[in-house]
């Protein structure tokens, strides 16, 4: 492993998909910074672990839907680093019901985080990234797949490749790429929380290699995106499932 100066953001790293992300730009020489809401524990141990194994890590509490939070969180990143290069906008919530048994709450926290939490730290991000720097957001292939009950959570994510698009034209002539990943059923709490095993089971068939994604499938996506490789893909949505849609 050969250190670089690079330094990579990645929202909701405490758990799931956000934390094999953290992991894999850790391994791949990246300076991480794990961002979380809530759980503290589960962050400092992935810091220390990725320290352990020669990488380098900080843990940063920050609520992604509160805008001065993210502000901090890119002063404190600042002082540490002297700046961030990579910006990875994992940290979402996924709550389902049909839209007619929708109650305020489950749209207004999807708005907030997935949506309004992107905005914040993508608008922060075009002014303080690096130029040279990449922007992977997190969207899902329900966008594609239309499935009932997810109207508000695919909305939110309809919204986060919009963006994408219209925010890599923004960032012209700073070589700063802007795309996202859109995961299928990846084995991750978000979406094994509530769910049958007979449901997890039909979900994981869906795609023809007949399996749940992992997280660790969704972060060489995210990292080829944010590394090299990925130079040339710019305003682009990868949708990582498997081949379900
Ligand atoms: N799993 C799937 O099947 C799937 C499919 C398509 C897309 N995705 C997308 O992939 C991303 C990661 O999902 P996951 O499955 O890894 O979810 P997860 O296991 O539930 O983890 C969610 C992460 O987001 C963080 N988070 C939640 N609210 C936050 C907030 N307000 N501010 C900062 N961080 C917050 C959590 O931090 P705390 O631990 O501190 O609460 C946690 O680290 C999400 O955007 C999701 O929509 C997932």
């Amino acid at each position: 492993m050969t250190a670089t100066s690079k330094v990579a953001l990645v929202t909701g790293a405490s758990r799931g998909i956000g934390a094999a992300i953290a992991r894999r730009l850790a391994s791949d020489g990246l300076t991480v910074i794990i961002n979380y809401a809530g759980s503290v524990a589960a962050a400092e141990q992935l810091a220390a672990d990725i320290e352990k194994a020669g990488g380098k890590a900080l843990t940063i509490q920050a609520d992604v839907s509160d805008p001065n939070h993210i502000a901090r969180m890119f002063d404190s990143a600042e002082a540490a680093f002297g700046g961030i290069d990579v910006l990875v906008n994992n940290a979402g919530i996924m709550k389902l019901a049909k839209l007619a048994d929708s109650d305020d709450d489950l749209i207004d926290s999807q708005i907030a985080i997935n949506l309004k939490g992107t905005i914040n730290t993508l608008r922060e991000a075009s002014r303080r990234l690096r130029d040279g720097g990449r922007i992977v957001n997190l969207s899902t292939s329900v966008v594609g797949l239309k499935l009932e009950t997810y109207s508000v959570y695919a909305a939110t994510k309809a919204a986060v490749e919009a963006l994408t698009g219209i925010l890599s034209k923004e960032l012209r002539g700073r070589s700063i790429t802007v795309n996202a990943v859109a995961p299928g059923p990846t084995a991750t709490a978000l979406f094994l929380d509530g769910k049958s095993p007979e449901l997890i089971e039909r979900m994981s068939k869906m795609n023809p290699l007949e399996r749940l994604g992992t997280p660790e499938d969704i972060a060489s996506a995210v990292a080829f995106l944010a590394g090299p490789d990925g130079a040339w893909i710019n305003g682009q949505v990868l949708r990582a499932n498997g081949g379900m849609i």
